[in-house]
């Protein structure tokens, strides 16, 4: 039986929470007052229902201020207890009023969420891959280049940053997610500070944050992290959990759903018939996000519709996906939602399908070392996977580069880019809003 859906779900992982109650970053450091406290990272990440979270991360024992709208207090401990692998910092977080005009910590300014957002950058698939034998470069910008991705999205002034998750590459020779691993690899912050914090940069700061989990950090891989540091929801409880609740952000007259699709079992390629209960209820649930005459997007990890090269085959993703997405109430997505965002596989791909599916917007190639290559004759090699997709090797645009999504408002509805650069566009579609029904 499929674990059930959103409970905490017990893994087999190692209990997050040890000892008790000792608040805040090891180390015995000098006593520091609130209005001294050092800021590493500050950032807001927004979760359901458009609630903006603001978090700091410190490497001192306290919190730091937060200020909103001239009002000033202490920030809370995510978490009342010691986290192990990550005891060198301490994150803190307030959840900021719905319609607060300004907030500030320790003087410097938190992005907030516009009622009406205009541009929404997208990236996906970021960490640099250091497992097993395989390893980028992560000292080379070229080999490895988030940093440079993220410094180009933030040039593009978004509103919004959303990221489809696997943030977490740098998992070692022998990962093991009962272990905090090496400080250059494995499931610890001084990973997850050089894999996404710091080549973040100004990215972290420019807009808020909305991100899905990726199966880089299910619960058997960077799953502490994960929870600690970005999940929007608050702290649950001790252990992992396979699966989170969608939810809804309103970008102003479109929303953006969110779903959890980091555990998907038996891979992508086939389908997983314990699974598919789960996924029948996860879109369920999704429907029930989607509002009466409001168009949508649906951001998630894994691809419910795209085509994946595997050497000289290809395959489609996921299996498990589709065929919820089959079975389920319409037998498809509700019509309100134009397109479905999604990374996992290390490339862009764009399907814009015939039939009532909405497009495939897939944009995994923000950092991570890049997919195998699709197969020079798609045609040929992928007819079947084609055909179960009922779309044509020339309906596939799928381009091996490094790059990111643009989502801006443009007269017609919303502009969708591809860029490998600012000024260097790939595709640039637009999602067409449908007209609103007659009062
Ligand atoms: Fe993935």
């Amino acid at each position: 039986m499929p674990r059930r859906i959103f409970s905490i779900s017990l893994c087999l992982c190692a209990l997050f929470v040890v000892g008790a109650c000792k608040t805040g970053a090891s180390g015995s450091g000098p006593k520091i007052s609130d209005s001294e406290v050092p800021v590493s990272y500050q950032y807001t990440v927004v979760g359901p229902e458009g609630a903006v979270v603001a978090r700091a991360i410190t490497s001192s024992s306290t919190c730091p201020k937060i200020e909103v709208d001239g009002v000033s207090i202490v920030m809370k401990p995510r978490i009342d207890s010691e986290v192990p692998c990550f005891t060198q910092v301490l994150v803190c977080e307030h959840v900021i009023a719905k319609g607060a005009g300004r907030a500030s910590i320790e003087g410097q300014d938190l992005a907030l969420l516009q009622e009406r957002v205009e541009r929404v950058v997208i990236i996906g698939d970021t960490g640099c891959r250091v497992i097993g034998a395989r390893k980028q470069d992560c000292a080379d910008s070229q080999a490895w280049p988030y940093s440079r991705i993220a410094a180009m999205a933030a040039k593009e002034s978004p509103d919004l940053v959303v990221h489809l998750g696997d943030l977490h590459y740098r998992e070692g020779a022998n990962p093991n997610p009962n272990n905090c691993g090496k400080p250059s690899a494995g499931y610890n912050w001084p990973v997850w500070d050089a894999d996404f914090f710091e080549p973040s940069g100004e990215l972290l700061t420019r807009a808020p944050w909305v991100l899905t989990r990726g199966n880089h950090e299910n619960c058997d891989r960077a799953w502490k992290g994960w929870f600690y540091l970005l999940d929007p929801y608050p702290w649950h409880a001790v252990a992992c959990v396979d699966y989170s609740e969608p939810y809804g952000i309103s970008l102003g007259d479109m929303d953006l759903l969110m779903m959890d699709t980091a555990v998907v079992p038996n891979g992508d390629r086939e389908v997983d018939a314990d699974a598919l209960p789960v996924y029948d209820e996860m879109f369920a649930r999704v429907g029930e996000l989607v509002s009466e005459g409001r168009p949508a997007v649906l951001a998630t990890h894994r691809p419910i519709w795209a085509v994946v090269p595997g050497g000289d085959k290809v395959y489609y993703s996921s299996h498990t996906l589709a065929e919820a997405v089959k079975q389920g109430g319409e037998g498809s997505l509700p019509e309100q939602i134009l397109a479905t965002f999604v990374g996992h596989v290390h490339a862009l791909q764009f399907i814009d399908f015939d039939d009532a599916r909405p497009s495939t917007a897939l944009i995994g190639s923000s950092g991570t070392e890049l997919s195998r290559s699709m197969p020079q004759n798609l045609a040929e090699v992928g007819a079947e996977v084609l055909e179960q997709l009922a779309v044509t090797a020339d309906e596939v645009q799928h381009f091996e580069e490094f790059g990111y999504g643009l989502l801006s408002r443009s007269d017609d509805g919303w502009l969708l880019e591809y860029k490998t650069a600012p000024d260097e566009v790939l595709l640039s579609y637009t999602l067409p809003i449908p007209s609103a029904p007659s009062e």
